[in-house]
């Protein structure tokens, strides 16, 4: 359905990119790009629920990413931790529900216990969900869903001919999510990165080369101008759109 272009996106996705380069211009170590890093991760969630965005979803450890230098994947899995933890009384006090995609399995106990258990006492809250993809990869996740739908099919739950675009979507992770309206990366660089490779079909894209660690509230209002700025056809032209209203 095409929606109003004037509209604020319902769900926008961030692949927050240049940590580690904006240490390094700086002469600091990588770690603390990621530092900084959580800080505009706070900032961001703020203003996206201040303005009335309904869903947004962040880019915060990649199923590539686990190739990284061990020190430097345990580094992101204590901030990571440390940022469940902090953030909790901001989550529950601003009734954001929080929610994570990915192979969840894989990440430590230590992330994976105050996550489930912030995931769980926040499921009920209902101004935004901010969805963390975590040991995530597109490709992974339209793997795991299609093996899903051929286990259902082996057990007589669903014939081949069920398997619509419809069905599919349902059986995602990401099935209870607005339709994803505005992708945005950071740091400069133009790709996808095996990021929301399925939800991102009809997504606008917004690229911008400030570092993530710089990207605040100012940064994020200019990519939701440019995102109304846009004409959304959905494959129909721009004079059905405007005869449809
Ligand atoms: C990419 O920058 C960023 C990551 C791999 C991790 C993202 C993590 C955070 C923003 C902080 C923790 C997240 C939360 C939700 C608290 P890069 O290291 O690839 O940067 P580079 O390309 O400049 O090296």
């Amino acid at each position: 359905m095409p929606v109003d272009p004037t509209a604020l996106p319902r769900h926008v996705a961030i692949i927050m990119d240049g940590n580690g380069r904006w240490a390094q211009d700086k002469g600091l170590p990588r770690i603390e790009g990621h530092r900084r890093g959580a800080n505009a991760v706070h900032e961001v969630v703020r203003t996206a629920r201040e303005i009335g965005v309904k869903a947004l979803t962040l880019y915060a450890f990649s199923a590539q990413n686990w190739l990284r230098p061990p020190e430097e994947v345990a580094m992101l899995m204590r901030l990571l931790r440390e940022y469940v933890i902090a953030e909790r009384a901001e989550i529950m006090d601003n009734a954001i529900r929080l929610v994570a995609i990915g192979d969840l399995d894989r990440l430590p106990g230590l992330v994976r216990e105050p996550l489930e258990l912030l995931v769980s006492d926040s499921a009920g809250n209902q101004a935004m969900t901010l969805c963390l993809a975590l040991s995530y990869g597109g490709r992974e996740s339209i793997v795991a869903t299609s093996r899903a739908l051929c286990e259902a099919v082996k057990r007589g739950e669903l014939s081949p001919a069920d398997v619509t675009e419809g069905c599919f979507q349902s059986a995602m992770q990401t099935a209870d999510l607005p339709q994803l309206d505005l992708l945005i990366r950071t740091s400069g660089e133009v790709r996808l990165s095996n990021f929301l490779l399925w939800e991102s079909a009809y997504a606008e894209l917004y690229f911008t080369d400030t570092y993530w660690p710089e990207f605040g509230r100012d940064e994020f209002v200019r990519a939701l101008e440019s995102y109304r700025g846009r004409q959304r056809r959905f494959g129909r032209t721009g004079e059905q759109l405007r005869r449809l209203g």
